[in-house]
């Protein structure tokens, strides 16, 4: 391959530093554009080298070829590697691989499906706060998502109530930013250099650890064998024996707090946005949750007789979804359509632009759910659709986070009606995740 593809000319695209403004104001808008002008293989000469790939069986090549060939060896990476360390998400190759293995057994669905009791007590004590308020005082919908998610985390996988530390996590996700594309984030790799934004990261990054390594020492000091993430992670031993460095531990751990937590928050956001905008699906999905659930909260053995309300979550997360781009290390030449991606290229795959294909979604700008229904799915590319990637790198929660987000809605949207506030722009910034920009500001009303 390598030969042969050197003799490639390189994939079309833009002149160098175009649209530098474009990009930063919405790069999964301006990728899409890219892709409509030059086609599924694009590469961007913009404040670094990128090459864009849209064409599903392109991306499948990239997913599925991870390690050794499409590696996590990038700036973005490393950025992360700041807070999370060598955790599942940052780490590569063999180390990766044993680790994965050994996390497994946490994220089965018989495992999984148990955190449905927990997932609902946290948020009916949402909802309790909730009906204390009155029904048109506006309040920061995204704020009590991110800090239920990150309580159920806590909980679920830690075992540990941790909701007090919810809001100083939620400030180091907003102030220093990990998006790794900010010029903020990006110093955090010169920790020494004495800029403010660094000073900040410090003391937030200070917060996780204290959080995490007293995680760490109460369940030492308590002798408790409990069987969550963290107990497996602190009886893991490897081939000597050996337990885990308390670092080790420490990393996997935040990695699941923050890559577990804000992902889920903001499918939570954009689904109550979505219905809120379109009351016709809304009053569907009420329909089917009055007829199953009957004003009980769901189990996860409910699930499978709500169709309707899956369809509504995977339809949200299509058009927003959380992570909305990927990028790796091509680590070898490589051909695509008949281009060159030299060797260290940055290859970059995007769930947003892939959701919203032309050649694999009819109407790609409409919300319309019932596009998931078995019948209407029959056909469609399984990379056409990848919120959570796919692949040996896929989301290790995948069954924990639909859990998870339609236990929620199937809790709250029967007694409240959940409204943005009119005037208060919701306008996603494709950050890590693809949150909305300026957060949601919404008023809930009880349902009659
Ligand atoms: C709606 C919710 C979620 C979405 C959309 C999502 C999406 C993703 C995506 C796209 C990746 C691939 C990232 C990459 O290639 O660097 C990923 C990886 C990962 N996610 Fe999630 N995620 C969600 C929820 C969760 C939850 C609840 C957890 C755990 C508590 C979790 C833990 C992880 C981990 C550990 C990885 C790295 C997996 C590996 O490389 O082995 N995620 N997720």
């Amino acid at each position: 391959m390598s030969n042969a593809a050197a003799r490639l000319p390189l994939p079309p695209g833009p002149g160098p530093l175009a649209s530098l403004r474009a990009y930063g104001r919405n790069p999964a808008v301006y990728f899409q554009k890219l892709f409509a002008e030059y086609g599924p293989v694009v590469r961007w000469r913009g404040y670094m080298d990128m090459y864009l790939l849209n064409n599903p069986d392109d991306v499948r090549t990239v997913l599925t070829q991870a390690w050794p060939r499409y590696t996590k060896r990038n700036i973005d990476y490393r950025v992360l590697r700041q807070t999370m360390g060598e955790g599942l998400v940052t780490s590569d190759g063999e180390f990766w691989a044993r680790q994965r293995r050994l996390m497994q057994p946490m994220f089965h669905a018989r495992v999984v499906n148990g955190f449905d009791a927990a997932i609902n007590r946290a948020t009916a004590d949402l909802a309790a706060r909730w009906r204390t308020r009155p029904a048109d005082e506006a309040f920061a919908l995204d704020r009590e998502m991110s800090r239920l998610t990150f309580r159920i985390v806590g909980e679920t996988l830690f075992g540990a109530g941790i909701e007090e530390y919810a809001e100083a996590v939620a400030s180091l996700l907003d102030e220093t930013n990990v998006n790794p594309k900010t010029l903020s984030a990006l110093l955090t790799l010169w920790p020494w250099l004495p800029v403010p934004g660094n000073r900040r990261f410090k003391r937030h990054l200070q917060l996780l650890d204290d959080i995490v390594y007293g995680l760490i020492a109460r369940r030492r000091a308590s002798g408790e064998q409990r069987e969550d993430l963290l107990g497996l992670l602190l009886a893991a031993r490897d081939e000597h024996e050996q337990p885990m460095p308390d670092r080790q531990i420490r990393d996997e751990a935040i990695t699941l707090l923050l890559a577990g937590h804000e992902t889920s928050a903001t499918a939570l956001d954009w689904t109550f946005h979505l219905l809120g905008q379109h009351p016709d699906v809304e009053a569907n999905l009420l329909h089917e949750l009055q007829q199953v659930l009957r004003g009980a909260p769901a189990t996860a053995a409910d699930l499978a007789r709500l169709p309707f309300l899956k369809q509504v979550v995977q339809e949200s997360m299509r058009l927003y979804p959380p992570v909305w781009g990927l990028s790796r290390r091509a680590e070898q030449d490589a051909e695509f359509g008949g281009y060159r991606i030299p060797k260290d290229a940055y290859v970059v795959v995007l769930p947003y632009t892939l959701h919203r294909h032309p050649d694999w979604w009819e109407a790609p700008e409409r919300f319309d759910p019932a596009r998931f229904s078995p019948a209407r799915s029959e056909g469609r590319h399984s990379y056409a659709y990848i919120p959570f990637s796919a692949g040996p790198r896929a989301c290790i929660g995948i069954g924990m986070s639909m859990l998870e987000v339609q236990l929620v809605l199937a809790q709250l949207l029967p007694q409240f009606e959940v409204r943005t506030v009119p005037g208060h722009p919701v306008v996603p910034q494709p950050s890590v995740t693809y949150r909305p920009r300026f957060g949601v500001r919404a008023t809930a009303s009880v349902r009659a």
